[in-house]
């Protein structure tokens, strides 16, 4: 495991693009693994900078998202797919069919994460980028979710739910119940893996996931098991670290 820590989230951003743009030049079909949340505004920002300033040739890259809630159409402005477009997919130039998402309000639930996981399966992931959930989660792989678990409708903890009300509007009540997640064994699949954590609200979970053990109570431990795996934190999520 590799730990960068650098100043603030916009460095952290920039760093993190460069390291991601530097495996895309190196792989034509490049299969991205992409994350949602605050943390990673800066890191999209920078993304698509860098493509669009250098003119790389995106429309082959391939992208999965990790996350969606249930029962959000794609078209509400609360949905994951809505913030991938906003901070991201609108920007650069990938082709719309490469891009994969789940859909959070299909009919049948068990079969829209069976047929995600096979597409990804086949696939292979290449990079996945994760934020981290100030409980631990990766993606809405909430406390408790198994190192085998795959994707799968799960049930979101009040803590996760209190802490996306910033996204809706402050109202815990507004935040969707259920979500449909990646598994932590798709994630920990991928061939690389770069995890992001930034300011002091995060350096809490990141001194525990850093320093703790491998615990299902906190499932970003198992991300230590991985072979290719990089932090990088600002300074105040780095904080608590020895
Ligand atoms: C959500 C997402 C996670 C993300 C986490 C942290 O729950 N499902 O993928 O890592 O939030 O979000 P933030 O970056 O806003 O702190």
């Amino acid at each position: 495991m590799k730990i960068i820590t650098v100043k603030n989230s916009d460095i952290a951003g920039i760093k993190s693009a460069d390291i991601v743009m530097d495996c895309i030049k190196k792989k034509k079909k490049f299969v991205l693994g992409l994350a949602t949340g605050g943390t990673m505004i800066p890191f999209y920002e920078s993304l698509s900078r860098l493509i669009n300033n250098k003119k790389i040739d995106v429309s082959s890259v391939k992208t999965f998202n990790l996350d969606e809630y249930v029962g959000i159409d794609r078209n509400n402005e609360k949905s994951y797919f809505y913030f991938m477009n906003k901070h991201f997919f609108s920007k650069v130039g990938i082709s719309r069919d490469n891009i994969n998402f789940l859909n959070g309000n299909a009919k049948n639930l068990k079969l829209e994460c069976k047929n995600y996981e096979k597409k990804i399966a086949k696939d292979r992931i290449d990079l996945q980028i994760l934020g981290i959930g100030r409980d631990g989660h990766i993606g809405f792989n909430e406390p408790g979710s198994d190192l085998k678990s795959k994707t799968r409708e799960v049930i979101l903890l009040d803590a996760t739910r209190k802490d996306n009300s910033r996204f809706f509007n402050g109202k815990i009540g507004k935040v969707p119940k259920k979500a449909l997640t990646v598994g932590i064994e798709t994630i920990m699949k991928s061939k690389k893996i770069i995890l992001l954590a930034f300011g002091k609200n995060k350096a809490g979970i990141v001194h525990r996931f850093l320093h703790g053990s491998i615990d299902k109570n906190i499932p970003a431990s198992f991300l230590k098991k991985h072979r290719d795996l990089t932090v990088i934190l600002d300074r105040e999520a780095a904080n608590e670290l020895d």
